[in-house]
């Protein structure tokens, strides 16, 4: 049994949030927060983050938009969600009354629409931050021959973005950000500019599966994005890059399955660590890292888990 009057030596800081633990979950894998009540003590994270929110309702992608791949699976759902409007008559309500960190993770298709969700999300006391989805894989910003398809790939659109979002509102900003890009230091660096409070990292990876008898992709939409234990070293690469650049704290990602891949990612500089996939194989996983993470903070002498952050050896 853990003691729990240990966890005040767990407070990470995002922005203007405090979280009682670094442990978070990650937009997409965690719906609307009210799905997983009966399986996890959501009270326990750190904060949760909802499923993308986009101004009209949307279907998604065709199916099939998930398929497993080896250590972890391709997704396309294109953000398929009721729109803000149902967010707030049938989401909000549940998330008022939970007792950690509400992050809402929104997605535009213009500028216009981002500060619209903005506007109207920072009326809710809820609400404790707002996560610009600028790097859904699944959703294409601009023509499709366009070698930028995301908004997080270009440097200029988001520190337009996150500018335009910034002078909305004064809850904390996070940008979550993609891996699909060569200079990662460039983009982090973009959302800091632009007065993002912090950074998320990564998104999916994209990814091909194919059937080799039928000849055809698994995916209806062809190509998805990757997640799962599979990306993790790429995820830890981004992470201690983006370190390197920025000063605002890091949440990362990617392929945390356990409390030492959670510690692994504080170590090349996350301030806090989001999970994902993991709550597909086991909705309880985040008390388990929670758990964790405080066993590993005691069994290692470490009186605040902060000075953990970035401390990788290297030599
Ligand atoms: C089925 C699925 C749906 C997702 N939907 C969203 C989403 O709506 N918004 C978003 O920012 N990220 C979304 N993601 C990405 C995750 O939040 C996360 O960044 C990514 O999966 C990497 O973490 P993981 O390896 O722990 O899953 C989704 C991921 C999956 C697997």
């Amino acid at each position: 049994m853990v003691n729990k009057s240990k966890m005040k030596k767990l407070n990470v800081k995002i922005g203007k949030m405090v979280l009682r633990n670094p442990v978070t979950a990650l937009s997409g894998t965690f719906g609307y927060a009210e799905e997983m009540k009966d399986f996890v003590d959501i009270s326990r994270l750190g904060a949760i983050v909802t499923k993308s929110v986009t101004l009209n309702p949307r279907n998604g992608n065709p199916t099939p938009r998930i398929v497993e791949t080896p250590s972890g699976m391709l997704n396309s759902i294109g953000l398929e969600n009721k729109g803000l409007k149902d967010f707030i008559q049938n989401k909000i309500p549940f998330l008022e009354k939970l007792r950690t960190n509400v992050v809402v993770s929104i997605a535009g298709f213009s500028i216009q629409e981002f500060e619209k969700l903005t506007e109207r999300l920072s009326e809710y006391n809820c609400v404790s931050a707002i996560e610009l989805n600028l790097s859904c894989p699944n959703v294409i910003h601009g023509k499709k021959t366009t070698a930028k398809r995301l908004i997080a790939q270009d440097e200029v659109a988001v520190n337009k973005v996150v500018s335009r979002v910034r002078k909305k509102t004064k809850l904390t900003i996070i940008t979550k950000l993609t891996p699909n890009v060569t200079d990662i230091k460039k983009i982090a660096k973009a959302a800091e500019n632009a007065g993002s409070d912090a950074i998320s990292l990564i998104n999916t990876i994209f990814g091909i599966s194919v059937d080799a008898y039928s000849r055809k992709a698994n995916l209806a939409n062809t190509v998805g994005g990757l997640s799962g234990p599979a990306i993790k070293p790429v995820a830890l690469y981004f992470v201690h890059q983006a370190y390197q650049a920025v000063k605002i704290p890091i949440i990362g990602s990617g392929g945390i399955m356990s409390a030492e891949d959670a510690i692994e990612f504080m170590l090349c500089g996350a301030t806090a660590v989001g999970l994902g996939t993991a709550n597909f194989i086991n909705p309880a996983v985040a008390t388990n890292v929670i758990d964790g993470i405080m066993h590993y903070a005691k069994t290692n002498r470490i009186k605040n888990i902060n000075n953990l952050i970035g401390r990788i050896i290297t030599d």
